[in-house]
């Protein structure tokens, strides 16, 4: 099959992606547009002695999008909350062996929804306050060719 400039490990989460789904009774809730095209990103976590203990995601968005998110939750699960939160796009691309150029705005999703659920987590239990909830770039000026 043609790989169209994705690495093997982008086809492999795209056509077997992981964490799928949803949780009811999240600890956390994350949910993200993309500017640049109005794709959708939404994760729910579990938490558990300050660790993810449980992550799955809903997306509204692309195959390279479907790939971030399914790598971004293998990156997260079981890692304290604090480390997760370090997590960049860039590392989420990195670990999929990149992404052709016309895509990478595709990985801001998954890294950008992941932080939103933890701190949703944080307002919740009082660690942080709404307004001090950190807004990432919005990946403005990256051209969608979908
Ligand atoms: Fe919208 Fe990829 S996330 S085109």
């Amino acid at each position: 099959m043609a790989q169209i400039g994705y690495s093997k490990k982008v086809m492999e989460h795209f056509m077997n992606p992981r964490n799928v789904g949803v949780i009811d009774d999240a600890d956390g809730y994350g949910k993200v547009g993309n500017p640049v095209c109005g794709d959708l990103m939404e994760i729910f976590i579990k938490v558990k002695d300050e660790r993810i203990d449980d992550i799955k995601f809903r997306t509204f968005g692309c195959g390279s999008a479907i790939a971030v998110s399914s790598m971004v939750t293998e990156m997260a699960k079981g890692r304290p909350l604090d480390e997760a939160m370090k997590i960049t796009r860039k590392d989420v691309a990195d670990e999929l062996d990149g992404l052709p150029p016309q895509k990478m705005h595709c990985s801001n999703l998954g890294a950008d929804a992941l932080h939103a659920a933890i701190q949703d987590y944080w307002v919740k239990t009082g660690k942080i306050k709404p307004d001090e909830i950190k807004k990432e770039d919005d990946g403005e000026g990256e051209a969608c060719p979908a």
